[in-house]
């Protein structure tokens, strides 16, 4: 696959041109209760990308309306990528970021398949490092985050189907709560018996929109069988488990594994990563590989299956105990959240909040 990321100049700063900031007492009611991908902050990350002049206009400023021209490539085909990392308040007052260098790496992969200029990981780290700095004032406290929402559009003005000449990055920050508000008790999910989100080839473990679009039929028949999400099978012979609509799939076996499905057509998390090697702590043993409905239906109903849960940066770790299909539901674990997946959730929540010690180094401080 070529890269289209065109002249490199220089490194990007990101210089911050400070807009008025919300009065306090607003920024503060904002965050009481935010919801999740409802609030902003005063500020995004921007840069502009042409195949002429590489990456440049880099900078921090207001959070303006995006000007584009009707015709821009990412309105017509789609082309288009996002991350999804948060900041969280440490105990001393400071911020940290949780692994950014996967997000920014996956962002660079993201650009490759999507035919979009890659935006070097320091670069990256660069933008949503300054825009956290700028707008620290909207992290809020534990247990909410400020969500940060990295993408790319292409905007060239070109109806014809190639990849644009021109592109925008930029980087939201959103104060967050749970993005499962109530539904801690565990999670119902519809098992698709047709629609699929991804095929081997696709862009299945890429982060680009489109993947989202193409989840959301399968999401509204989901919530007609009263579920809240939905659990894609593949798309060959819509058997082995892929992922849910925006959260990796994991799985406690009674023997004591932690197993997932293995990379390929599904994202490459950084929750699903990380869960996987914190397992090891909680005497569970990581293995990456195909599950299938049949596994899964029969393993809840043997007991060889204890527990599953979903893993993502907006989802956290989220107890899944029901499923639904067209032939009916069972349930996992008797219908209640395991002790294995909330010892890891309480694990991986206190690294990033920094309650616990971080002998990986997976905090970065931004702030
Ligand atoms: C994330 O977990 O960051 C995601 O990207 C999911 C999002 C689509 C809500």
């Amino acid at each position: 696959m070529s890269s289209v990321a065109g002249p490199r100049l220089s490194a990007l700063r990101f210089p911050a041109t400070p807009t008025t900031p919300t009065p306090d007492g607003q920024r503060a009611a904002l965050l009481a209760d935010p919801g999740f991908g409802r609030v902003f902050s005063d500020h995004v990350a921007v840069a502009s990308w042409s195949a002429e002049r590489g990456w440049h206009d880099d900078a921090v400023r207001g959070a303006e309306p995006l000007v584009l021209h009707p015709a821009a490539a990412v309105l017509h085909y789609a082309q288009e990528i996002f991350e999804g990392l948060k900041a969280y308040r440490q105990p001393d007052g400071s911020v940290a970021l949780f692994r950014p260098d996967l997000n920014a790496a996956r962002f660079a992969r993201s650009a490759r398949r999507l035919s979009l200029p890659e935006l070097p990981p320091e670069d990256f780290l660069t933008a949503v490092t300054e825009l956290v700095r700028l707008d620290a004032a909207w992290v809020p406290d534990p247990p909410a985050t400020l969500y940060l929402r990295p993408y790319t559009v292409a905007t060239e003005a070109f109806l014809g189907v190639r990849p644009a000449t021109e592109a925008r990055f930029a980087v939201l920050a959103s104060p967050a709560g749970p993005y499962f508000s109530g539904r801690e008790v565990g999670l119902t999910l519809w098992i698709d018996p047709e629609l699929s989100r991804a095929a081997p080839g696709g862009t299945g473990d890429a982060k680009c929109g489109g993947n989202y679009a193409a989840g959301l039929a399968a999401q509204a028949v989901a919530r007609e069988h009263a579920c809240d999400q939905v659990l894609f099978l593949d798309a060959v012979a819509h058997r082995w488990l892929e992922e849910s609509g925006t959260m990796n799939v994991l799985l406690v076996t009674a023997d004591g594994e932690l197993v997932t499905p293995p990379l390929g057509t599904i994202l490459d998390g950084v929750t699903r990563r990380s869960v996987l090697e914190i397992a090891a702590g909680h005497g569970l043993t990581p293995v990456e590989r195909p599950v299938s409905v049949e596994e899964l239906r029969e393993g809840a109903r043997t007991g060889a299956i204890t527990e599953v849960f979903a893993a993502g940066t907006a989802a956290v770790i989220s107890p899944i105990v029901r499923f639904r299909e067209p032939a009916g539901e069972f349930t996992v674990g008797g219908g209640e959240p395991g002790p294995r997946t909330l010892a890891l959730r309480a694990e991986l929540v206190d690294l990033q909040f920094g309650r616990v010690p971080d002998p990986r180094g997976w905090r970065v401080p931004v702030v």
